[in-house]
């Protein structure tokens, strides 16, 4: 088998566009199907009886009839760094960053440490079926190396950068603006591009960063093709009151990154609650893309965020855990979260919506939709198997649901990382749930 052609049998279920303004066009589905692959990359997706018939007697078919294959899940916000931290009592936003995340953050200056909690880290988001993250890592340039080295063995899509932090945080924490430009370079010229690694310019948030660290992120991002620029905005209401402060010339919080040249295509940022219709057109103009956290901004009491009208406007949206102050790495468990937060707000997120950001929705929200998201021939062939009876609560319900967007909506309410039998990366299994 020169060509590494093989195919795995199961239902399959994929988006060819978002299922909010396609409806059902959108939606690839085959009860009994069949993904063929070859090099790791998708060839064929069909009927499987249609396509078995055609191929050589001799490729290779792993069998997961019962259960529900999908692309690999996009987590488009994370902190890897805030692993050890997840589920710490009592605070928002601004007390929890100094409280917890700070002193975790300060142990990546170990080396060693960094490696031990990528690794465990990058195994964590397999267990949970995500394949690709734009993440976090620390102010230390070695956290940097720890993750980039960790996702390259694992061979997962990792985009991350180094924190740029330059003020209004410990001294233990601090770079300065010229050095944190320089780091940031090296690190870009060692990783950025090498196999699925792709290196974001990382300015923590406006309050963390003096108005030159301002002004060299943007420079960076804007000197190489290709870059991501991640960063947080508009989550906290103590936190847009201080912005306003630090940066009092600027119309918004948002338009402090804007002044900088920090928005545009392959620019994240995270939480966006708090914007107005000028902020997310500008957005939408720009090509920049929101990570909606709904379980972090649940955990730390910071808002709702307003995905309709993202929607209405046009916006990039993609789906972020943000542990450790998200309480959960399952995809499932946010689009779950996800479903809350818009019942907040009177309004409904299906099912077939909450797969789509997921997958495909956060691939485009990453500008990656031509490699990855669904199962078109020649994407990637990263990919998640879900056991849709993975518990007993979870095998009763599914009696129960009749048509699949029932089946969907049991899942993500239900899911976890019980429901994850298997995960695939450019095809080859890189988690398998155990027994
Ligand atoms: N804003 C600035 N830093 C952080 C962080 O680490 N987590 C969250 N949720 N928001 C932030
Ligand atoms: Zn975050």
């Amino acid at each position: 088998n020169p060509a590494d052609l093989h195919a795995v049998r199961g239902e399959i279920l994929h988006f060819l566009a978002d299922p909010a303004s396609h409806g059902e066009a959108a939606i690839e589905h085959f009860a009994d199907g069949l993904l063929l692959i070859r090099d790791g990359h998708v060839a064929e997706t069909g009927p499987a009886g249609e396509l078995l018939a055609r191929l050589p007697a001799d490729v290779p078919v792993t069998d997961y009839r019962g259960k529900l294959i999908l692309p690999g899940f996009v987590d488009t916000h994370i902190h890897y760094a805030q692993t050890d931290i997840i589920a710490s009592h009592g605070e928002q936003l601004l007390a929890w960053l100094e409280k917890y995340t700070f002193p975790a953050e300060a142990r990546f200056a170990d080396p060693e440490h960094a490696r031990a909690v990528a690794e465990f880290f990058c195994d964590e988001l397999l267990r949970n079926g995500t394949t690709t993250a734009l993440a976090f890592a620390t102010v230390h340039a070695t956290s940097v190396d720890a993750l980039f080295e960790a996702a390259l063995k694992r061979r997962m899509r990792m985009i991350t950068g180094k924190v740029m932090m330059d003020r209004h945080c410990p001294d233990f924490l601090r770079d300065t603006a010229a050095g944190g430009y320089a780091e940031s370079q090296a690190l870009i010229e060692r990783w950025h591009g090498r196999e699925r690694l792709q290196y974001a310019v990382t300015p923590r948030f406006a309050a963390t960063s003096t108005p030159e660290q301002m002004r060299l992120a943007g420079r960076l991002y804007a000197e190489h093709p290709g870059l991501y620029l991640q960063s947080h905005v508009a989550e906290n209401r103590g936190e847009v009151a201080w912005v306003a402060k630090l940066y009092p010339e600027a119309r918004s919080y948002l338009d402090v990154y804007d002044r900088f040249g920090q928005l545009g295509m392959r620019s994240v940022y995270a939480h966006c609650i708090w914007l107005d219709d000028t902020d997310r057109r500008r957005m939408a103009d720009t090509g920049a893309a929101v990570s909606f956290c709904p379980t972090s901004n649940l955990f730390l009491g910071s808002g709702l965020f307003d995905f309709g009208r993202a929607r209405e406007l046009g916006l990039r949206v993609g789906i972020g855990t943000d542990v450790g102050a998200g309480t959960s790495f399952s995809m499932l468990q946010t689009l779950n979260e996800a479903y809350k937060v818009l019942q907040l707000g009177g309004q409904k997120l299906s099912a077939a919506s909450a797969f789509h950001l997921a997958t495909l929705g956060g691939a485009h929200s990453l500008y990656l939709d031509e490699r990855i998201g669904n199962f078109l021939p020649g994407k990637e062939a990263d990919f998640v198997v879900l056991d849709p009876a993975a518990t007993p609560l979870l095998a009763r319900r599914m009696q129960g649901a009749q048509t699949l967007d029932e089946r969907l909506f049991v899942l993500m309410m239900l899911g976890d990382d019980r429901s994850i039998a298997a995960t695939h990366v450019l095809g080859r299994v890189a988690w398998q749930r155990p027994g």
